[in-house]
């Protein structure tokens, strides 16, 4: 039997790039519409976007008038997020970096969002201390935390891959938060029949 390669997040994105869009449909149903809105008015806000691979909160982020800032591991899937926005009025800002050292001033961001990324952090304390470093007082960190136990197998033109993945569970999410001094102001899960299958939490500074 042929073994699946596990790679890195910044290894792994760079082959599933190509098709990640693909999934774009599937990825909104674990939001089910609740995310944005949790964020208020967005216009002129600060946004800083962790983890944002391909642009699919980015973008309409951006549309709502928000000043986008897109960062992420992976030159790939910038490059995808870059195509999609270059000819807009106001572009999306990419930058190639690591959630767990943001290369940005203190309190520089009215909003940090980061949908689908703690998954690959094996612990998001460290992440969610540059949140908070990075956010003005006052302002809020989003995060989406994905119930996945066993994470997928991705077919990318270099043959069928898993990104290294990690479960986190809601509680220790939500206590973690809590010990850095954010506030946790929303938390929603997203349930499909009985099981939830995305938690969704909104913090403040
Ligand atoms: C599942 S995708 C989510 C993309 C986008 N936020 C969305 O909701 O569709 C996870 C993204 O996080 C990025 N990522 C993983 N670890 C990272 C890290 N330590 N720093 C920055 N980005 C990271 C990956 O490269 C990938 O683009």
């Amino acid at each position: 039997m042929k073994k699946i390669k596990v790679l890195n997040s910044e290894a792994g994105y760079s082959l599933a790039a190509d098709v990640y869009d693909e999934n774009e449909n599937y990825l909104n149903s674990f939001e089910q519409g609740e995310l944005i809105p949790l964020l208020g008015a967005l216009e002129d806000k600060k946004v800083l976007d962790v983890g944002a691979g391909t642009g699919r909160l980015s973008l309409p982020l951006a549309n709502r008038g928000a000043r986008v800032t897109a960062l992420d591991v992976s030159p790939k899937m910038l490059e995808a997020l870059f195509v999609k926005c270059s000819d807009r009025s106001s572009p999306i800002t990419t930058i190639i970096g690591d959630a767990e050292n943001l290369p940005f001033e203190n309190e520089s961001f009215d909003i940090v969002a980061a949908a689908f990324l703690i998954v690959h952090l094996k612990d998001p304390t460290r992440f969610f201390d540059e949140a908070y470093r990075v956010l003005k007082d006052g302002g809020i960190l989003a995060v989406t935390n994905i119930n996945q136990k066993d994470p997928p197998q991705v077919k990318t033109k270099g043959g069928e891959i898993i990104i290294e993945s990690f479960y986190h569970r809601p509680e220790k999410v939500k206590e973690i938060l809590e010990s850095l001094a954010f506030g946790i102001e929303e938390e929603i899960f997203v349930r499909e029949k009985d099981v939830w299958v995305n938690q969704i939490i909104v913090a403040k500074k």
